[in-house]
């Protein structure tokens, strides 16, 4: 299982369901400037926004790196890859990273990430995504916590260090046989300058708005249009 399929599994414990449906609201606002009749979810995770998207009448498409959100949203009966960005072939008005999807690379990842989502943008095309802000990662991220269920406990414990955020994710989960099977693994987040977003070579950072998310400033999203 990789850190992304932990998360993955994992993700309903950590209380994000509130924060996720509001991030959820302001890209559809952003959204609605635009003529969206298609739209690529990249880290698309169990595929929510998708499928506010589509009862809107927009064709969706998402893809992830973790098998386990692929599979949830097969079974949702959505338009789904595990594949890599620069795999995508389509062509599309909007393509969306929604939810720290940006902070899970390094700099030079990201590079060619969104040299890769350029290319998947109609010449008019729109990409919106969000990152933490620094005081979101030193302050509202670090630290830990836990939570259960009657079949699973989850310990998340998270560092903030040199621009990046190291989270153990320790999950227990009931075996048939009363036993507990352990899975533990670290997803690296990092920090980006918004000044690294100005200079790309694909994309033009239009516009950036710092807002609460959790706590005061704590994210920020960006809107780009093709080069
Ligand atoms: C915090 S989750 C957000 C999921 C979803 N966007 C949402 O809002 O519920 C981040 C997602 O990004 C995915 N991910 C991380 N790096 C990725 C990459 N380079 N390409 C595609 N997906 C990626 C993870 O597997 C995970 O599903």
């Amino acid at each position: 299982m990789t850190n992304l399929d932990l998360y993955a599994k994992a993700e309903h414990l950590l209380g994000i369901e509130e924060a996720t449906e509001a991030l959820y609201d302001l890209y559809r606002s952003e959204l609605d400037e635009y003529d969206v009749k298609t739209l690529l979810d990249v880290g698309c995770g169990r595929g929510g926004f998708m499928e506010r998207m589509i009862s809107d009448g927009v064709k969706c498409k998402g893809i992830d790196l973790s098998e386990v959100m692929i599979e949830e949203c097969r079974a949702k009966g959505l338009e789904v890859e595990c594949i890599d960005v620069s795999e995508e072939q389509g062509i599309y008005d909007a393509v969306v990273s929604i939810f720290d999807v940006l902070n899970f690379m390094d700099k030079d990842s990201l590079v060619a990430f969104l040299e890769s989502v350029a290319k998947r943008l109609s010449d008019d095309g729109v990409f919106i995504a969000d990152i933490n802000t620094l005081y979101g990662f030193s302050d509202v991220a670090e630290g830990t916590m836990s939570n259960d269920t009657k079949d699973e406990f989850l310990n998340v414990d998270a560092v903030f260090e040199n621009n990046e955020l190291h989270t153990t994710f320790t999950l227990f989960e009931a075996q048939e046989n009363g036993c507990y099977k352990k899975y533990q693994d670290t997803i690296v987040q990092h920090f980006h300058k918004i000044a690294f977003f100005q200079k790309l070579s694909g994309l033009k950072l239009v516009e950036k708005q710092t807002f609460s998310l959790y706590d005061t400033e704590d994210k920020t999203l960006l809107i780009f249009k093709k080069r």
